[in-house]
């Protein structure tokens, strides 16, 4: 990116995620509603001479547990939009790897596409409306800058990989599989506003360990480093 980004926005699906973020960003725990009939807030401040917001899902007033993957991804990422203008929005958050292609727990992996895993729709053009695809700004710079590695990143609303979802994700070369970037990058799409991905492994989807216990026993480690991504990228506009 050029310095031609003066607001950034940051989606970020858990609080576990965005509070080490707006941590190391400098940025207060005072949010903001976003729309009354949703629990996502949204958290502001000048970082690095960039007007950077996060916005973050919440927690469903039903079920109790934070709102994540593609819903809640969709409606936070329309709102915030609206109200804070962005001129670039980076889907911020965890993922899972995959030791086939070398990855370990904290990579930093930044998008270089953003797919759907789970949108199958065996219809001529609803086939390639489900995979998705959206534009998707090109972070190699400041990748390169880091040693953070390039790639797919695919979207799904499980945090299992089935066979079906496994076979898409290595057609795809998938380097991280997580549940809100290609919403996101929908709503980003139709809002022309420029899009990116950074995401930090949690876990390894080929590994034989439970995906649940990897998440829960790597997420502060992940989320730290993520926290460190972040601050570089603002750092880098
Ligand atoms: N977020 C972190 N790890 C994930 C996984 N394996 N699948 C989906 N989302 C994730």
């Amino acid at each position: 990116m050029g310095a031609d980004v003066a607001r950034l926005l940051l989606v970020v699906a858990m609080e576990a995620e965005a509070r080490p973020v707006r941590t190391a960003l400098g940025l207060g725990d005072d949010g903001a509603e976003l729309h009354p009939a949703f629990p996502a807030r949204l958290y502001t401040g000048e970082v690095s001479g960039v007007s950077v917001g996060v916005a973050v899902n919440g927690t469903d007033p039903r079920y109790e547990v934070e709102s994540i993957a593609s819903q809640p991804a969709v409606t936070t990422t329309l709102h915030a939009v609206e109200s804070f203008t962005p001129d670039l929005v980076v889907s911020a958050g965890t993922c899972g790897g995959f030791a086939a292609h070398g990855s370990d727990i904290a990579e930093v992996i930044v998008a270089d596409r953003v797919i759907f895993h789970d949108r199958r729709i065996a219809i001529p053009g609803w086939d390639a409306y489900g995979v998705g695809d959206y534009p998707v700004v090109d972070l190699s710079a400041v990748a390169a800058q880091h040693g953070w590695r390039t790639g797919p990143v695919t979207t799904g609303n499980a945090l299992d990989a089935p066979p079906v979802d496994m076979a898409t994700m290595t057609a795809s070369g998938a380097m991280a599989k997580e549940m809100e970037a290609a919403a996101v990058a929908w709503v980003c799409e139709r809002m022309a506003v420029p899009f990116g991905a950074v995401k930090v492994v949690t876990d390894l989807v080929d590994h034989h360990e439970a995906t649940a216990e990897q998440f829960d026993r790597n997420l502060q480690k992940a989320t730290a480093t993520l926290a460190e991504a972040v601050r570089h990228l603002v750092a880098s506009l």
